[in-house]
């Protein structure tokens, strides 16, 4: 039985499925996991889906810089009981909501099984109000960052076309195949000079896993091509306005690559 018809067996009561919880995450830091998350997520409410991004970079969260919003409210004070979940969770103008972690959390980056607790029932209850939740999560394999990946049903990793980031990217995946068993990972090439290279770069990729990532016969770990995003100055450029790209430069090469990419998340299957 699908998990549908064990939560619905008459197939009487209309069903809804619990939200799609996406964690975007990366080997190597600064790569634009929280630009890809932001962005996305505008992208993804203006296609009429009810989005949360949940900053779960708990040690140096930065989503409400990049969004210059600064709740006074955040996933710090629901923890620790002083407020409600939600209270911390903001609309944005783009039409999309987030739960910041808020600097409090840094304390929380020593992951006690407290922690792990309150995250997953705060996720519980919030996936019947969504569509779609996105986890802007830490770069590289700490305890913190592979937990919060944990919590995703679906992985995109965002790796840029230098060296560095996809020797990272590499690692992060190869972790993810090992203690996760994750079989299928979404892979957005950032920051691209060339069109194809995410293409090129999947492909190598996916040769070195198959090369060196060891896996149960027919359970070989695929790695998906969801799209490239240019190397574009206006993304600087919103940036430092703190303004999102996809509300503000919507006709820009970076925001064009999101508004693709949205398309393909929202057809591609859940795994
Ligand atoms: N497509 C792009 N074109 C040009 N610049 C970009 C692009 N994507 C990201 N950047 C730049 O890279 C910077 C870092 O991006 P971002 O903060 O999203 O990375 P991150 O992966 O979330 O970093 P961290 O690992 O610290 O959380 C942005 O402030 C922006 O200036
Ligand atoms: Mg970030």
């Amino acid at each position: 039985m699908n998990q549908d018809a064990a939560l619905n067996p008459g197939g009487t009561v209309p069903f809804k499925p619990l939200a799609r919880v996406l964690a975007i995450t990366s080997g190597k830091g600064g790569v634009g996991k929280t630009f890809v998350s932001a962005n996305l997520a505008a992208a993804l409410a203006k296609r009429g889906n009810r989005v949360l991004v949940i900053d779960a970079d708990l040690g140096l969260a930065n989503l409400d810089v990049v969004l210059n919003l600064y709740p006074k409210v955040t996933l710090h004070d629901v923890f620790t009981g002083k407020a409600s979940i939600d209270e911390a969770i903001v609309r944005t103008a783009a039409g999309f909501s987030v739960l910041m972690a808020g600097s409090g959390m840094v304390e929380y980056s020593r992951l006690t099984s407290e922690v792990r607790n309150d995250f997953l029932r705060i996720l519980a209850d919030l996936m019947p109000h969504f569509d779609v939740v996105l986890l802007d999560t830490g770069a590289g394999i700490s305890d913190v960052v592979l937990f919060s990946v944990s919590l995703a049903s679906e992985v995109m990793v965002v790796a840029t076309p230098e060296p560095t980031s996809l020797t990272d990217a590499y690692a992060t995946i190869k972790v993810l195949a090992g203690q996760q068993k994750r079989q299928l990972i979404r892979l957005v090439v950032n920051q691209t000079a060339r069109m194809g290279d995410g293409r090129a770069i999947t492909t190598q990729l996916q040769q070195v896993i198959d090369r060196f990532v060891p896996s149960e016969p027919g359970r070989q770990l695929k790695l998906v091509h969801m799209g490239d995003i240019p190397a574009d100055p206006l993304v600087r450029q919103a940036v430092m306005r703190r303004q999102l790209l996809m509300q503000t430069l919507p006709g820009s090469p970076a925001a064009l690559a999101i508004a693709q990419l949205a398309g393909k998340v929202q057809d591609s299957v859940m795994r």
